[in-house]
């Protein structure tokens, strides 16, 4: 963190001053609405313009590590950390996905330096910074790959890194927009089902899959288990963890799972402790990319 100067920013004003001054006035301007305009689209239920934001975002270097440092650099502290209380699950072959910049590789690069990591995204541009990146960081036992993960040579992994991921690769299902906890943890366990047993598919059989995702403690994280354990991952003992940070001044959940394969056990959800705080309200535009109502 202290090496790329990763710095986090509370107040958003700081964050737009702090980017004109690595972009210039113009390419800012142009993030910033892009910006906007997906916060809009969000609460519309359109998750299109993700990917305008990452070919600005990572135009550049310099462009794409303060604006990670600048949104997500308390996050990623966490996620370190986490990842550090969890090193007993990375084994020599590990398969980042969603890897973007590069910053989480070059972390695990460093933290496993006897591993190999190959790390994946869809986004060129990413790619290209995130190469940059590691031969800044010397980092020598980490290769990047542009694709999407659906598209790489299926072999078995020891660990996979899915690092606020999931989100992007849900499908669309119809439904009407049922009420409580258990019948909409089906629902989402419907949109969730295809990228977990893809997931799964890259996983050894004693690998494991490391996940870290924004759902919070709704029925949004209950469908996720879902799908997870629909494809044989089950959560190990003691591997859920809540990661709480600060993104702009405001807080920001996580909740993070070390997941192996085993036998679906009816009992596999309470053993976490996890209590369910909230169903979501499906009548929201917001859920519209998610579910056809
Ligand atoms: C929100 S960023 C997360 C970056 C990083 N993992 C982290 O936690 O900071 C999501 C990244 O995943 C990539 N991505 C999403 N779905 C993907 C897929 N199916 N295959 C490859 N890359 C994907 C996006 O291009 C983007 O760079």
């Amino acid at each position: 963190m202290a090496e790329l100067r990763l710095r986090p920013v509370e107040d958003p004003r700081k964050f737009v001053s702090r980017m004109q001054s690595v972009m210039g006035m113009s390419k800012a301007g142009k993030l910033i609405d892009a910006l906007n305009r997906r916060a809009k689209a969000h609460e519309k239920g359109d998750s299109s313009c993700d990917e305008l934001i990452y070919e600005l975002k990572n135009a550049d270097l310099l462009t794409s590590t303060t604006m990670t440092g600048a949104t997500e650099g308390e996050t990623l502290k966490s996620i370190f950390t986490w990842v550090c209380d969890n090193r007993e699950y990375f084994g020599e072959n590990i398969l980042e996905v969603g890897c973007e910049n590069g910053i989480i590789t070059c972390f695990l690069a460093r933290q496993f330096p006897e591993a190999k990591i190959t790390a994946v995204d869809r986004c060129a541009p990413a790619i290209e910074v995130a190469k940059l990146l590691a031969q800044r960081l010397n980092v020598t036992n980490a290769e990047f790959i542009c694709c999407e993960l659906s598209e790489l040579p299926r072999r078995k992994y020891d660990t996979l890194l899915s690092s606020r991921v999931a989100h992007e690769n849900h499908a669309l299902i119809s439904s009407p927009a049922v009420k409580g906890v258990e019948a909409q943890a089906e629902l989402f366990k419907g949109c969730f089902s295809e990228y977990a047993s893809l997931l799964a598919e890259f996983i050894g059989e004693e690998g494991s899959l490391l996940s870290v995702e924004r759902t919070g403690r709704t029925s949004l994280f209950a469908g996720w288990l879902y799908a997870l354990e629909e494809a044989g991952l089950v959560p190990c003992e003691g591997g859920y963890a809540e990661i709480n940070s600060r993104e702009l001044g405001s807080p920001a959940n996580f909740q993070a799972l070390v997941l192996r394969h085993g036998a679906v056990s009816a009992d596999a959800l309470s053993s976490l402790g996890i209590v369910f705080e909230d169903k979501i309200d499906l009548s929201l535009k917001a859920w519209k990319s998610w579910m056809r109502t």
